[in-house]
């Protein structure tokens, strides 16, 4: 995705993200049957892509099976039948390629913010002390928190939260974000605020993301494509291809026609959704 926005001046001052940055990875979920144990089947024969760099949004009625499908692309769950690969490869949780952010932010609350951010960079051994430091030093000014390294997780409020939560997914350089509906608990101002840093991230890092939202206009402001899941075991209802121009401002975006018109044929898709169950 091409956002078109500027590189933050804090980015850019700390550099540990823009020379070996690698873009991108393409997910393929090719014929993926999964039930829990002893349950209904959650997917019989689900397909779903994502091209290097794409932004995709998925919605869809509770219980549909949004999360599942992100613990599949994780690795965290084997599939029944199927395959699924990031680049090519069969995916397993130790992958480097993935960070997750979820709806809480799950921070350590006896580690500082500094400290929160460079875990997965201790656990991963491969960096010296000062250059872990460094790298998480970036990702907190990523997300413009870098005065808030030395307070801990019950010093800041919901959305500094969830910022540093990015910022920890960042820092591993993740060429696949999995997202679910990370933004939901907080209030509509912090939220809007982060969708539009998130696109301003992903313009910048160009990761292909995959973001689970109840929120149609949510979904539309981010995604180049929303994929729409229908009652379990149904898997892919429909997609939308998000046809609006980039960089995107919340204000402006949401006054354009294109845009109203997109959200209510997503309204109307999930009401028939609803209204078939
Ligand atoms: N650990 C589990 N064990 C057994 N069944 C589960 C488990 N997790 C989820 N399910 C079931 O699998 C189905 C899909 O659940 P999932 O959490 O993926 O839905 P979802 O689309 O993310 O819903 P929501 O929008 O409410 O978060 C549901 O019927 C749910 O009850
Ligand atoms: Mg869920």
């Amino acid at each position: 995705m091409d956002c078109g926005l500027p590189t933050s001046p804090s980015s850019s001052r700390f550099g540990a993200f823009s020379g070996d940055r690698s873009g991108g990875a393409a997910f393929h979920v090719d014929g993926v049957g999964f039930a829990y144990d002893g349950a209904h089947p959650v997917f019989r024969s689900l397909a779903l892509s994502a091209r290097p760099g794409e932004f995709v949004a998925l919605l869809g009625p509770s219980g549909c099976g949004k999360t599942t499908l992100l613990n599949l692309l994780s690795g965290f769950l084997p599939p029944d039948s199927g395959r699924i690969t990031i680049d090519g490869e069969t995916v397993t949780p130790e992958m480097l390629a993935l960070g997750y952010v979820f709806q809480s932010p799950q921070l350590f609350p006896w580690l500082d913010v500094l400290d929160n951010v460079r875990f997965g960079l201790r656990m991963a051994g491969r960096l010296p002390d000062a250059d872990q430091r460094d790298k998480a030093m970036a990702a907190l000014a990523l997300v413009g928190l870098e005065a808030a390294a030395g307070k801990f997780p019950h010093q800041l409020s919901g959305g500094m939260q969830q910022r540093v939560a990015l910022a920890r997914a960042l820092v591993l350089e993740p060429r696949l974000l999995l997202m679910d509906e990370p933004f939901a608990a907080l209030d509509a101002i912090t939220r809007a605020t982060l969708n539009e840093e998130l696109l301003r991230l992903c313009g910048q890092l160009g990761q292909t993301v995959l973001f689970i939202t109840h929120d149609v206009e949510e979904a539309v402001f981010l995604a180049d494509r929303v994929v729409l899941l229908g009652i379990a075991p149904a898997g892919i209802h429909s997609e939308l291809t998000i046809d609006l121009p980039r960089p995107r401002r919340l204000r402006e975006t949401r006054r354009l026609q294109r845009f109203t018109t997109l959200t209510d044929t997503l309204l109307e898709r999930i009401s028939a959704i609803v209204a078939a169950a």
